[in-house]
């Protein structure tokens, strides 16, 4: 089981749009996917039409209840989603009650090692205890950088966060987001990010209006418009992350 998290300390870059598309790339070739939306917004779980409703989130952190009664499955068949509740605002709270707890979201995952190859973990922006457990269970962390100076200093705050202060050992696989070509900053930025940064993956998501859609149609891209040039990215993206890790070993 391998297991990625789309994360950014920062707000609305594309990590949930991310997170629906590659979780559904991921099933595709029928390979058991879940996809655990770890945000109280709840907006994987929207974009795959379930209900965000997880009946006691203190029982599954505490292990009183196991996270496969949580699990729904989706309009696709290898495809499961673990939903959000607007009730995960309190996870900070229930995993500072128990022991290890940034050890915890690791150790629930563990529960399903057997019936998932991979887990994709969508995430709340920001640096709390959650995505520190979040983080220590992630084999890689997906980071949606959109080219400004902003988000690239986030992405480094983040680095500085996995590896000085945290210490986890998760490999960080950065992209480009929403990335508009016609912006000269854009394209600088992108350009000094591709030659800067080794770690960053070459396939940038193009900023469209098809991904805003996402959020109307409820379903991934990938199935409203699979030749959509911005599907087509998150294809790309889709065999490059799948090569890089391959060549990390992951
Ligand atoms: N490539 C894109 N082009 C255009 N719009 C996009 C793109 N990716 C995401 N969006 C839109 O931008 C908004 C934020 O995207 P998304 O929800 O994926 O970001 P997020 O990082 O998960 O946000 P949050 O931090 O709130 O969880 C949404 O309205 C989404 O439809
Ligand atoms: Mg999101």
């Amino acid at each position: 089981m391998k297991v990625l998290a789309t994360y950014s300390i920062k707000g609305g870059v594309g990590k949930t749009a991310a997170a629906t598309n590659l979780a559904w790339l991921a099933a595709r070739d029928a390979t058991p996917t879940l996809i655990w939306d770890l945000d109280p917004q709840g907006a994987a779980t929207f974009n795959y039409r379930i209900r965000p409703r997880v009946k006691g989130v203190k029982s599954l952190v505490r292990e009183q209840r196991p996270l496969e009664k949580a699990i729904k499955g989706t309009d696709y068949p290898a495809l499961d989603l673990l939903p959000a509740d607007f009730r995960y605002r309190n996870l900070d709270l229930q995993l500072d009650q128990v022991k290890k707890s940034t050890k915890r979201v690791a150790r629930l995952l563990r529960q399903l090692e057997d019936d998932y190859e991979w887990v994709i973990l969508d995430c709340a922006p920001g640096i709390s205890l959650t995505s520190e457990a979040i983080l220590a269970a992630a084999d890689a962390v997906l980071v949606p950088v959109v080219p400004t100076t902003l988000s690239t200093r986030t992405l480094y705050q983040l680095t500085a966060f996995v590896e000085d202060e945290a210490g986890l050992d998760v490999e960080i696989l950065p992209f480009l987001s929403m990335v508009d070509r016609r912006k000269k900053l854009h394209r600088e930025l992108q350009h000094e990010l591709l030659e800067g940064d080794p770690r960053m993956l070459r396939t940038p998501i193009p900023n469209a209006s098809a991904v805003e859609r996402m959020g109307l149609l409820r379903e991934p891209l990938l199935v409203t418009t699979p030749r959509h040039h911005a599907a087509k990215a998150y294809e790309a993206l889709w065999e490059e992350i799948r090569e890089r890790l391959h060549r990390s070993r992951r």
